[in-house]
């Protein structure tokens, strides 16, 4: 194996360019069969590394750009390239776009030898690959797309985020080769996020799920998934900001405040889903003796008697607040 990877960098000193030096540690990982591994990973990576220093210095992009690829990516290729054409990263009058600059390989590395068909025994050399199984890291992917979208509005706060630092890539959401980026559609979104959000799956089956994954708003609508500045990556910086935004006639203020109401509304609600009604986190009146032991020993007429059985909403029907409660 060892012989092989030194042939093929023997062949390929002109490659990619210098951003790429600390691209794909293993690159050649995937195209190489189990049986051939002997070497150690140490010794793998840094002949890689040798590699990919070489072919990013010397920046080999082709001459014909897009054409040259789709010579073999068109649409007859089991790994058909041609969807990007559906997409505003296909276009070429969109400005800084990847068609203004290297076409594909602004995305994908320059070309170098890729295009040379490999003989028996040997690897054709790879193109920086993206998703949950390219050999590429997910941090030498996400900078490829930063490279463009580092300063677009809200993502500045990527780096640091919950996602970023869990290794979560920007296509481990986004599909570019494609028209419809599912992740971007309030319906399909649902199905994005709860591929690794398992338990968000579980809130449909609930009797209370705020109607998450049904089209009506989407995930997105209280989180930023390129992170933010506020707990949990939401949207807002508070959670009463984040309800309120649709919930506003819960805001107030009024006249006569219920203190827990006006602070957190996640005392009593869980915001995905409950097995109570309302989202509630707990059943009545349970939920209000968390905090009211012993009321009423000083209302006149003793209600305490005729609260036994009876719901607290009975008689305090403005729960969120209003001109009594
Ligand atoms: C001569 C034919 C040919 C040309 C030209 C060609 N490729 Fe490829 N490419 C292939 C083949 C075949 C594969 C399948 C993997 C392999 O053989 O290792 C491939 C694989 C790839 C992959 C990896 C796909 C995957 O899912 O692993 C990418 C990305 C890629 N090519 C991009 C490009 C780009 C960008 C260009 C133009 C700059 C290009 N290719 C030009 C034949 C070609
Ligand atoms: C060469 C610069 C460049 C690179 C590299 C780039 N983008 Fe873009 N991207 C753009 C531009 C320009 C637009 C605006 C397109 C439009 O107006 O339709 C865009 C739009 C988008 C959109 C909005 C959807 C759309 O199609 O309009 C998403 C999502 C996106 N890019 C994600 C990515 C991801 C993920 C990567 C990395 C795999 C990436 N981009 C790499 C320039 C780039
Ligand atoms: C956890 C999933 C997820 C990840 C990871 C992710 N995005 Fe997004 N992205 C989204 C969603 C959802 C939207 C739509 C936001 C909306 O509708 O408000 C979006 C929108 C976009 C847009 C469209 C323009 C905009 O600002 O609304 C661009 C560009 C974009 N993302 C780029 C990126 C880049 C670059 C990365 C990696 C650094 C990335 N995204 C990582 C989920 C993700
Ligand atoms: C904006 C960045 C970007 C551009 C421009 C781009 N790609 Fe891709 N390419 C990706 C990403 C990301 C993927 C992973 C799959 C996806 O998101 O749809 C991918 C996947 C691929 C694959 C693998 C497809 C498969 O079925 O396994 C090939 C081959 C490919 N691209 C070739 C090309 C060619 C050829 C072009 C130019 C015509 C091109 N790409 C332009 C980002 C890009
Ligand atoms: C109505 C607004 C809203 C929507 C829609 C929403 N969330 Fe949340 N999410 C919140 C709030 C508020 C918190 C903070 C909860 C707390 O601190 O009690 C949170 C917390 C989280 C957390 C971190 C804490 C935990 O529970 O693990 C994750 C992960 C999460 N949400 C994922 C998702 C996913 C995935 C979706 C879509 C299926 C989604 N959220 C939809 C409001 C929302
Ligand atoms: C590829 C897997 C993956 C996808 C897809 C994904 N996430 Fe995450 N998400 C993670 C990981 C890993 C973490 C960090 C560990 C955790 O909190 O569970 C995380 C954390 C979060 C958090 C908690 C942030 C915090 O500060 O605690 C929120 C909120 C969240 N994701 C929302 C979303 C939303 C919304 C989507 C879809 C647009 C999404 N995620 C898609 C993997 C993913
Ligand atoms: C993007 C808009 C939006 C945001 C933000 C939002 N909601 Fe909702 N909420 C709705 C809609 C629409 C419904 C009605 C659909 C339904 O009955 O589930 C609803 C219903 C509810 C219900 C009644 C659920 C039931 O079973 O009848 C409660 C309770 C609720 N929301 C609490 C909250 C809390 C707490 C937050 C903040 C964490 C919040 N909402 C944020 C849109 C939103
Ligand atoms: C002290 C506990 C508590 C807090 C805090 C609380 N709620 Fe509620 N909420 C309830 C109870 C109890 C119900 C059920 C009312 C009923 O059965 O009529 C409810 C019902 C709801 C409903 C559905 C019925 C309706 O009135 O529209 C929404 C929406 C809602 N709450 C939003 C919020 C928002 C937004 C906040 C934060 C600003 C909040 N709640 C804070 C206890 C609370
Ligand atoms: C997280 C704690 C908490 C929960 C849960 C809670 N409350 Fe309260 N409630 C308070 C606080 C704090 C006050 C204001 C302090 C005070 O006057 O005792 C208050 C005030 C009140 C008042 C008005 C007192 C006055 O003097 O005007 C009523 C009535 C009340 N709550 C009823 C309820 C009911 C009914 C529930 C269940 C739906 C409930 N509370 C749930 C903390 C809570
Ligand atoms: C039969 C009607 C009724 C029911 C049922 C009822 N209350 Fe009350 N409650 C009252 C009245 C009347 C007052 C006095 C209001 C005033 O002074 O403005 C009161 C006052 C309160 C106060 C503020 C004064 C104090 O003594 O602490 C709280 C807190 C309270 N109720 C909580 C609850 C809770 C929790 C429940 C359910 C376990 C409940 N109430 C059920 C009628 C009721």
């Amino acid at each position: 194996m060892k012989k092989i990877l030194r042939n093929i960098f023997q062949q390929h000193k002109t490659l990619f360019f210098s951003v790429w030096v600390s691209v794909a540690l293993c690159v050649f990982s995937a195209a190489v069969s189990a049986e051939l591994i002997e070497l150690s990973v140490q010794d793998l990576q840094q002949d890689i590394n040798v590699l990919l220093e070489e072919k990013f210095k010397t920046a080999n992009y082709s001459q014909r750009g897009a054409d040259t690829c789709l010579a073999c990516h068109n649409q007859y290729s089991d790994k058909d390239a041609t969807g990007i054409f559906s997409s505003g990263h296909g276009r070429v009058d969109i400005k800084d776009g990847p068609f203004q600059r290297q076409e594909c390989e602004t995305c994908h590395g320059p070309i170098g030898e890729h295009a040379t068909w490999p003989e028996e025994g040997q690897v054709r050399e790879p193109m920086v690959t993206f998703g949950e199984n390219s050999p590429v890291s997910k941090h030498n992917q996400n900078s490829v797309c930063l490279n463009c979208h580092q300063d677009d509005h809200n993502k500045t706060t990527w780096l640091g985020s919950a996602h970023q630092s869990n290794d979560v890539g920007c296509t481990s959401c986004h599909t570019l080769h494609q028209g419809d980026d599912k992740v971007r559609d309030k319906t399909d979104q649902y199905q994005v996020c709860t591929s690794c959000h398992q338990e968000r799956k579980m809130d449909k089956h609930k009797r209370s799920n705020h109607m998450l994954g049904e089209g009506l708003y989407a995930c997105s609508s209280c989180h930023n998934p390129h992170g933010t500045l506020n707990q949990n990556m939401l949207i807002q910086p508070t959670i009463n900001q984040t309800c309120t935004e649709c919930h506003t006639e819960k805001r107030g203020p009024f006249l006569n405040e219920h203190a827990p109401v006006a602070e957190d509304c996640a005392l009593c609600h869980s915001p995905h889903s409950s097995n109570e009604r309302y989202l509630l986190k707990q059943r009545m009146p349970f939920l209000c003796k968390n905090c009211h032991v012993g009321q009423h020993q000083n209302v006149a007429g003793n209600v305490g008697s005729a609260i036994n059985g009876k719901s607290c909403l009975n008689c305090h029907s403005d729960i969120h607040g209003g001109n009594q409660l």
